[in-house]
């Protein structure tokens, strides 16, 4: 049976809220790449299926990263809220890095006509949305899929081979759990080049927060860790709330929100990972 990555599991998530507040489209298009996913994803899918396979997802959760579909649910809505201003704002083009089998960028295609919207991925994951959404025939015009490895020293090579990336248009670009799994010189190197390649660049990321100096979240058991390893996708990069805007700043990129995982009214369910949003100081 093929095995689950963090993709997976975000799109489990995403599936498993269909009765509450998420979007019908997003979640449809989360099912759908799990039923591309082989033996593992139909396997996500029949848990989130049935009374018995959501109380082994609970309490595993419970046991692993206490809050962790809460807190997908918490960033995403932020991020939609960012993507959803930003748009209003006059953003031509979005670019998400990392896109996985998340349903935003489709969403955004889909209402904002005009609007270029690029997802990059590794190769097997954008092999598997294109399938994804002809399966639901979802052709919006507009959006594009990238096959890439954002950790290549030119991380955006993809987007300016394709001719119909114009990086002199203000460009929201989106970077949601992903950035902790590059090094710490190739995120760098990732958002160097958004800040000084692109002419208006809004850049809305995640980052891991450091836990006894290593990325992660503050309640993972420690077999979140060694899970990770295995499957290949180790945390590499993460920052430390003060030092996050040197780090920004490092890249050319000024920190202009932050998500605050302790906000009274809607903190996030299970801290580790920083929200924030950043901009070129001259854009
Ligand atoms: C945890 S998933 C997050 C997916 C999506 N952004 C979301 O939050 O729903 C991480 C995604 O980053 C992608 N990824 C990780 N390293 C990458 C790399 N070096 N190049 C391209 N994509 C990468 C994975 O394939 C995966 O789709």
């Amino acid at each position: 049976m093929s095995s689950v990555s963090t993709s997976m599991l975000v799109a489990a998530a995403t599936v498993q809220r269909t009765r509450a507040h998420v979007e019908a489209e997003d979640a449809a298009i989360a099912r759908a790449c799990l039923a591309q996913c082989g033996g593992a994803g139909s396997a996500l899918l029949w848990l989130v299926d049935h009374a018995f396979g959501r109380l082994v997802l609970a309490w595993l959760e419970r046991v692993l990263l206490p809050g962790l579909r809460a807190h997908y649910a918490w960033r995403k809505r932020r991020i939609a809220q960012w993507a959803r201003q930003a748009c209003a704002d006059g953003a031509a083009q979005v670019v998400l890095l990392g896109a996985g089998y998340d349903g935003l960028g489709c969403m955004l295609a889909r209402r904002h006509p005009g609007l270029r919207v690029f997802e990059l991925d590794r190769e097997a994951s954008i092999a598997i949305k294109r399938r994804a959404l002809q399966a639901l025939c979802l052709h919006p015009t507009g959006l594009y899929l990238r096959a890439t490895d954002l950790a290549r020293a030119d991380p955006l090579a993809a987007l300016r081979s394709g001719g119909d990336f114009d990086p002199k248009l203000p460009t929201l670009c989106i970077a949601e759990g992903v950035l902790m799994y590059l090094s710490q010189a190739q995120a760098s190197a990732l958002l160097s080049a958004l800040a000084r390649d692109l002419a208006r660049p809004t850049v809305v990321a995640t980052a891991m927060d450091l836990r006894a100096g290593r990325p992660g979240f503050h309640r993972e058991h420690a077999w979140v860790r060694r899970w990770l390893a295995r499957r290949g996708e180790p945390f590499l990069w993460g920052c430390g709330r003060p030092e996050l805007t040197a780090a920004l700043s490092a890249c050319g990129l000024q920190l202009q929100a932050l998500a605050d995982p302790a906000d009274p009214v809607d903190p996030d369910p299970s801290p580790g990972e920083w929200l924030f949003l950043a901009r070129r100081p001259d854009a």
